[in-house]
């Protein structure tokens, strides 16, 4: 990455950051100041208001202040599988380093977090080619809402939340390769 990209990240950062502040301290919005449901429309008090309904569920401090994957792991949530009778959850119990030895924490990419929620094809062959290191993953692009950013920061836990991805210490992985 040129010095122009670099602070170019370094501003989406620092935007990120600032807005992640403002987030946090945001309760979840009743349905009326959401801005997205008709406030005068009476059938909206027949919706389910969303603190209501995620006020019982682990909390998180990031995003919709729900942490999604210990959610489903307490079984707090329980989502039907399906729309289709034949669909079946396939969990793949797999990580895959797929960054390491930047100026980050290297990057742990969890297969069964994902496929908890996921089937295979919403992410293989796109966005992610099948294959460990095939795929160019770059931060800049996951600012800018490609790769894993199609997801954090849309609707899994947000881009704010470096060490969630940065989650493996360089110096771990250079001990595993011996020494130089
Ligand atoms: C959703 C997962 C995810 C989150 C959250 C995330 N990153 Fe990344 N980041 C990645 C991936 C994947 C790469 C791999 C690209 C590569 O190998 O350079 C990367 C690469 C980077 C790089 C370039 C490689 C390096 O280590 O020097 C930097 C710098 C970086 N991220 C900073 C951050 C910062 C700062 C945050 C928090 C504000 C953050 N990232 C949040 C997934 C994430
Ligand atoms: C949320 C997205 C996502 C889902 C869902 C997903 N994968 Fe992946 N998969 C990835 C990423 C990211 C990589 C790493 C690619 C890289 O390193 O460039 C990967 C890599 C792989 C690899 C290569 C492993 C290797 O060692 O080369 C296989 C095989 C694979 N996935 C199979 C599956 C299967 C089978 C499923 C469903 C049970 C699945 N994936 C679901 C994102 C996903
Ligand atoms: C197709 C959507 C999608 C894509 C693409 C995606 N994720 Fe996720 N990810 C999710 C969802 C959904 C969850 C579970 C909800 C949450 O934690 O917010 C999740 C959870 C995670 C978790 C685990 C959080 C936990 O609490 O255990 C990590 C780590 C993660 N993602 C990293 C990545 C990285 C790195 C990439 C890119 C290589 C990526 N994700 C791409 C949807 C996606």
């Amino acid at each position: 990455m040129g010095p122009r990209g670099r602070r170019w990240m370094a501003w989406a950062l620092a935007m990120l950051c600032s807005s992640a502040l403002a987030a946090s301290t945001a309760p979840w919005l009743p349905l009326e100041k959401d801005g997205l449901h008709d406030p005068r429309n009476p059938g909206l008090r027949e919706l389910q208001q969303p603190a209501d309904a995620l006020r019982p569920l682990p909390r998180d401090t990031a995003g919709n202040l729900v942490r999604w994957v210990q959610a489903l792991e307490s079984g707090a949530i329980n989502p039907r599988t399906n729309i289709l009778p034949e669909t079946k959850v396939r969990v793949l119990d797999q990580d895959i380093i797929v960054s390491k030895f930047g100026s980050m924490p290297a990057v742990k990419f969890p297969h069964r977090q994902h496929t908890l929620w996921l089937d295979c094809s919403n992410c293989h062959p796109s966005p992610f080619i099948e294959k460990a290191g095939a795929n160019k993953l770059n931060m800049q692009a996951i600012l800018n809402g490609e790769q894993c950013g199609l997801c954090h920061g849309a609707v899994a836990f947000p881009l704010t939340e470096c060490n969630r991805c940065h989650s493996v210490p360089n110096e771990t992985l250079r001990r595993q390769a011996g020494p130089p």
